[in-house]
């Protein structure tokens, strides 16, 4: 801990004391929790140790180092595979009900298949969990953040139809291992980017098929998210009595002017987006939305294909589909303004030339360190009354929300960015009755940030990847968000972080 760390956190609480008459203390429900997340391959390391399998990003980033920012990867990380129990002395100190975290498949199934089961990777997990349990914190587990097993890659990885099965499988184990110990499961983390940036972007394991492969990608995550729910109902729920969610990501669309066209544009944005997801779950309508349905399958007409590159689901798929899920985990970080496309139409299939918008955002949002991310609190409200009025107003959980810095101990911005977003939640949880049980910050500590590798740093605990021991420390805003997980309250008004900022540049 260094001295401006101590500084500002003397400014910070003498600020407090010294506003709190002119701003009303805003709190969340007695019952609201607060945690952080982070994810297997993000964190682990030990990509090869103690019986891990390959998965699709130790592949992709071995053999395309040149692809990644900094050519770097997660073989080691923040090695958390071998500093869980100091991860979690963090999670204590700042005070958090839970701590959402990823089981990596292939560390449980190293050939991705049940045939062989790695007692390493049961122990690890059980120890893990134990050990949050002993610290009375609350685990979250995500079954698949993005670290599919490189054998099942091998096989098409998530465009072939039978890895619902294979992932059925899979979720079995983690129930019959962890389900005694865990009350909150998500079965997907943002189906929308792993699909599109894997099967027709640049993330593992580097699809280059747009429109084709990226919703074959969509429907089998769906058929499997199904499944798996089905089988927790049948097999598990009772002596269990956990609940099952799915991560679904959203940035909100907001239309570049009044007009209809924009309205429309936006509106489109939003369910290629998140009603790809949401819709099928959410709707008794047994499909995609609508939109898509409609666009796609024109698009795929006029180019000639014997049928519509956005599959249909069985009715027996539909009726697992249907309503699976107890709450939904939100990601939210960004906003975009949204107008039509330029509306050609192109032979090459697509899912940005199917959605056929243009999206942007405001040169006078603040910036982070990723190019994508704009700070835009009240896209955060607008995005929450969205899913609220569309979708009858289901729980929610705040699964991530976050903003990436230069590294640094003294993190003003992400103070600033975090009390504003959750400014925003709290309108929309007071004002407009959205049902929200839980805010999770995106990240317990600085990460492999995917494509951009450690180039953007998330945390609020700063990793040392110079140091053998990964050294860990706080930043400024792990004390605000300690603060505000042990309170439930905002301690001032965001203007008063806006100011904080300006006079401790
Ligand atoms: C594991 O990977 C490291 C590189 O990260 C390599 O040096 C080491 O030899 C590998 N160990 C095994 C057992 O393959
Ligand atoms: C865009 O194309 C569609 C079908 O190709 C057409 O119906 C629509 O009118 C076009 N929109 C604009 C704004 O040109």
């Amino acid at each position: 801990m260094d001295v401006q760390y101590f500084v500002s956190i003397f400014i910070l609480l003498w600020r407090r004391t010294d506003s709190s008459d002119a701003y009303p203390k805003l709190c969340f429900p007695e019952d609201f929790m607060f945690g952080v997340a982070t994810a297997s391959y993000q964190i682990e390391g030990g990509w090869n140790v103690s019986g891990k399998g390959e998965s699709i990003w130790d592949r992709y980033t071995h053999q395309y180092p040149e692809r990644v920012f900094d050519h770097k990867n997660g073989d080691v990380s923040d090695d958390s595979y071998h500093r869980y129990k100091e991860d979690v002395k963090l999670l204590k100190e700042l005070g958090v009900n839970f701590y959402r975290f990823s089981i990596s498949w292939p560390r449980i199934l190293p050939t991705g298949f049940i045939n062989d089961i790695n007692k390493d990777g049961i122990r690890y997990y059980n120890e893990l969990i134990d050990e949050l349990h002993r610290n009375n914190i609350e685990p979250v587990v995500t079954m698949y953040h993005w670290d599919l097993p490189q054998v099942l890659q091998d096989l098409g990885g998530w465009t072939n139809p039978i890895i619902a099965d294979y992932f059925v499988d899979y979720a079995k184990v983690l129930f019959k291992e962890f389900g005694d110990k865990v009350r909150f499961w998500l079965t997907f983390n943002e189906p929308l980017s792993f699909c599109h940036d894997g099967y027709g972007g640049n993330d593992a394991p580097g699809g280059q098929a747009s429109g084709l492969e990226d919703y074959m990608c969509g429907h089998n995550v769906l058929r499997a998210h199904g499944k798996v729910y089905t089988l927790y109902s049948k097999e598990y729920r009772n002596e269990q009595q956990g609940s099952i969610g799915i991560t679904l990501d959203i940035a909100w669309m907001e239309p570049a002017t009044t007009s209809k066209e924009d309205q429309d544009a936006a509106e489109t944005a939003r369910q290629f987006t998140y009603g790809w997801f949401a819709h099928p779950i959410l709707t008794d309508e047994g499909d995609y939305p609508q939109i898509m349905r409609q666009r796609i399958d024109q698009n795929s007409k006029r180019q000639n294909f014997a049928r519509s590159r956005l599959p249909h689901f069985t009715s027996d798929e539909v009726q697992e589909i249907r309503s699976s899920f107890d709450f939904l985990g939100l990601n939210h970080y960004t906003t975009y303004m949204v107008s039509p496309g330029d509306n050609k139409t192109s032979a090459v299939p697509s899912f940005n030339n199917d959605m056929g918008v243009s999206m942007s955002q405001k040169a006078e949002w603040p910036k982070s360190n990723s190019s994508w991310l704009k700070v835009v609190p009240w896209g955060f409200r607008k995005a929450l009354n969205w899913v609220k009025t569309t979708y009858n107003n289901p729980n929610i959980l705040v699964t991530e929300n976050g903003i990436s810095l230069k590294p640094g101990l003294h993190d003003p911005k992400r103070v600033n960015y975090i009390d504003g977003y959750l400014r925003a939640l709290h309108d929309a949880i007071y004002k407009d009755k959205c049902r929200v049980i839980g805010y999770t910050y995106w990240s317990l500590l600085d990460n492999f940030e995917w494509m951009r590798g450690f180039s953007e740093r998330f945390g609020l605990y700063e990793v040392d990847y110079e140091s053998a021991e990964r050294t860990r420390s706080p930043r400024l805003s792990a004390s605000y968000f300690n603060n505000v997980a042990t309170t439930g309250c905002l301690p001032t008004s965001s203007d008063d972080y806006v100011e904080y900022t300006l006079t401790n540049k």
